[in-house]
């Protein structure tokens, strides 16, 4: 089950389309940290889910940020901080588990701490982009 919930649209295709990737694969990245089964071997999907993150926030935090400047968003300075920090928080992460190795307990925390971030990003900073998209009569 993923946590997307359809009132996290903003009216833009491409973002929610991003928007529900992420939560799919955070959802996952979740279930596979909480299964059972030898660490070693959830690891992998640990390992390509990190991958991703990094990679796939990049491209979605730029087209987002793309998408409030071309609207004209006035809090994009705000919200861009925001997706930097997030960034930062995502790289400092893999670059411990890099040198420390990756400890289930570590991975569990970040996967949750992750997932409750997305909530909270996309349940309500986003949503007030959605609020000045839609009170400027929507996206083209
Ligand atoms: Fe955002």
């Amino acid at each position: 089950m993923s946590m997307w919930k359809e009132h996290y649209r903003v009216g833009s295709d491409l973002i929610d389309t991003q928007h529900q990737e992420l939560f799919k694969r955070v959802s996952r990245f979740i279930r596979v940290v909480q299964s059972e089964g030898p660490w070693e071997e959830r690891l992998e999907q640990v390992k390509e889910t990190l991958v991703f993150m990094q990679h796939y926030v990049i491209i979605h935090f730029a087209d987002e940020e793309n998408l409030q400047k071309e609207i004209g968003y006035p809090e994009l300075a705000r919200h861009t901080k925001i997706h930097e920090d997030f960034k930062a928080e995502i790289q400092e992460f893999a670059q411990t588990v890099e040198r420390e190795g990756f400890d289930e307990e570590k991975v569990q925390e970040f996967s949750a701490k992750v997932m409750t971030w997305l909530i909270m990003h996309v349940g309500r900073e986003d949503q007030k982009i959605g609020e000045f998209l839609r009170s400027r009569g929507g996206h083209k």
